[in-house]
């Protein structure tokens, strides 16, 4: 996770940092700090805490220098502490580094530098060796020596370092976690994500895996791990940064749940033609293609893997081919089995997240095609695969995801229906049927957004309640988890999701007077079913929220609180029955104090395993 940035050019570099970290605090927040290149030497101030106490003591003094490089992080080794902030520095101080990622064999690299240098380090950090590896290659050339230094180095980094000898440039590196540069007239910058430059400019160097970067005020070269030149060409950022702003909202959540009809249009109707065909540019999967899979693995973390939950539903009903769903980090370890016939579908927002990453990578190297969902435009789970999805989300800054879920799911069921009519599988009047229905998700979801008084309401009795339970049926269940995930990460509540015909296999045991559940009943043909569920937990005193479309207001008679759903078909109703739970937590956060936007111990990109 962490956030890096670095600024070159003629003005003072203090202010952009700031500003360019405060982008990028949805990364990491434990501590923040800079390195600027000052009057002959290099400055290092780094806190504790938020961007704002760096902030609040940068203006306790002038720094003039016009090149720096910042820091926003999220602890992995060693506590959040002024220590432990980056950059990191080699003894003497000459040398300043920030960095992403983990160095997974810093210990053996501490004890060998220790016994070479006898050096002295300031932190518990793996970061900090890297500082100190530089300095020990370092013969008048930063860019030989962190060339040098990189080919020590194990694990994942995107790395920005400044040397007071040669204060004309930034040396940055990437490896497999994000960097890209940002280019300016008479300026250039360094980031780990778009919204961090946006302000600056749209004209961006996407940087690839174990290219390192020189970078002066005139020049960015990028080389590659031969020492070559490579050819880059401008990637063009298409939204404003307006986009990675809050606009009037309280928080980037709320603004985003706000942001979710245009999310879905923008993602469905790009993907449709006059005639309502489904057209995938990103996606190449012919007819015989498809005759060759006998089977698809989604496989993501998250969020994005309970929306995996609901595109394994789509894809066996609509195309017929089994799914199997598995959360990243355990797929890549349980050797799972992938062959030349399988479809691997990666699910990311960011497309960052190492676990999902590494899965990929797993899936490719036995043989799978491998085709990914991915909000950030050439990310590198994006750029490793064969065939990409983007969503249309637009930046997604609040920790927890709300419009790229929402988009993920559109783009499952896109995904789904695209392989039912290319194999046949779907009649034309269900398939007419089922693009009417996705069609009216924008202005359903906007209806259910302008009732979130009511759900406001709702939060306000409830957010006293300290274990909270999810229950649904069929693919409510799914959406059972994604509700109860976003109330434990934004509001600290303990919280559970269950299939409701589970329960009574153990679960019920925990249902005592005043629990509150929250129970999906959005499905025609389980609905009674589900108020035999809900009549269960009432009965052992459990005060109950039922989710559930308008046409179906028997649920008032078993249910302490009804929230409705526009009518839908039960194919799709995920995409409205989130939005009601994402308001639920939103607003019982609220209520209970929280920091909305960044819950504790969370980053919103997990660039760590
Ligand atoms: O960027 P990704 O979609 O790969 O992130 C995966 C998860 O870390 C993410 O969905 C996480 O669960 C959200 N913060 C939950 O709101």
């Amino acid at each position: 996770m962490c956030g890096i940035v670095g600024y070159i050019g003629n003005q003072k570099a203090a202010p952009i940092l700031i500003d360019g970290l405060s982008k990028l605090e949805y990364r990491g927040y434990d501590s923040a700090g800079v390195a600027i290149y000052d009057e002959g030497s290099v400055k290092v101030r780094k806190y504790k805490g938020r961007i704002s106490i760096l902030e609040e003591n940068l203006k306790k003094e002038t720094i003039k220098g016009n090149i720096g490089i910042g820091h926003t992080r999220w602890a992995t080794h060693g506590e959040p502490s002024d220590r432990n902030s980056h950059p990191h520095t080699n003894y003497s101080g000459n040398i300043a580094l920030i960095h992403n990622g983990i160095i997974e064999n810093y210990m053996k690299l501490k004890e060998w530098l220790i016994s070479v240098k006898g050096d002295h380090f300031k932190s518990e950090t793996d970061s900090e060796v890297i500082a100190h590896l530089i300095d020990y290659f370092y013969e008048g050339d930063l860019l030989d020596a962190v060339y040098k230094a990189i080919e020590k180095m194990e694990g994942a980094y995107a790395i920005g370092v400044i040397c007071k000898d040669e204060p004309d440039k930034i040396v940055a590196v990437r490896k497999d976690s994000p960097l890209i540069v940002g280019l300016g007239e008479n300026e250039n910058f360094i980031a780990s994500d778009i919204p961090a430059l946006l302000k600056y400019t749209k004209d961006i160097y996407l940087i690839e895996n174990e290219e390192v970067v020189l970078l002066t005020k005139d020049e960015v070269k990028i080389f590659n791990e031969f020492r070559e030149v490579v050819k880059r060409d401008v990637f063009k950022v298409t939204w404003n940064a307006e986009a990675a702003e809050k606009e009037g909202y309280p928080h980037f959540m709320m603004k985003e749940i706000n942001e979710q009809p245009k999310g879905v249009y923008d993602t469905l109707h790009r993907r449709l033609d006059k005639k309502d065909n489904i057209v995938l540019d990103g996606i190449k999967i012919t007819k015989e293609d498809l005759e060759q899979i006998n089977k698809v693995y989604i496989v993501a973390c998250g969020t994005a893997y309970h929306a995996g939950l609901v595109g394994k539903y789509a894809i066996e009903k609509f195309a017929k081919i089994p799914v199997e769903v598995d959360v990243a980090s355990e797929f890549r370890y349980r050797d799972p089995f992938v062959d030349e016939n399988t479809l691997f579908i990666a699910v990311s927002q960011s497309g960052e997240t190492l676990d999902t990453l590494a899965a990929l990578r797993e899936a490719k190297r036995k043989g799978a095609r491998i085709l990914s969902i991915v909000n950030v435009v050439g990310s590198s789970v994006a750029r490793e695969s064969d065939d990409v999805f983007y969503t249309w989300a637009g930046p997604e800054i609040a920790v927890a995801s709300t419009k790229a879920y929402t988009t993920q799911l559109v783009s499952m069921y896109l995904i789904a229906l695209h392989m039912a009519v290319t194999k046949g599988s779907i009649a034309n009047d269900q398939y007419k049927k089922y693009i009417k229905a996705l069609k009216e998700m924008p202005d359903q979801i906007q209806k259910i957004v302008e009732n979130e008084e009511s759900i406001q309401k709702i939060a306000d009795e409830q957010f006293n309640n300290e274990n909270v339970f999810y229950i649904g049926r069929g693919v409510d269940v799914a959406v059972a988890y994604e509700g109860s995930l976003k109330l434990k990460e934004i509001s600290y509540i303990h919280s559970e999701a269950i299939g409701a015909g589970e329960l009574k296999h153990g679960t019920i045991a925990l249902i005592e007077e005043g629990r509150l559940v929250v129970a999906l009943a959005t499905q025609d043909g389980l609905y009674d079913k589900m108020l035999s569920n809900i009549q269960e937990v009432r009965a052992r005193g459990a005060y109950v929220i039922g989710v559930a479309k308008e046409e179906n207001k028997e649920i008032e008679k078993v249910a302490d609180k009804v929230i409705y759903i526009p009518d839908t078909l039960d194919e799709f109703t995920p995409i409205l029955s989130v939005v009601p739970l994402q308001v639920l937590a939103y607003y019982i956060a609220v209520a209970r104090g929280c920091d909305v936007d960044k819950p504790k111990n969370l980053a919103k990109s997990v660039t760590v395993e």
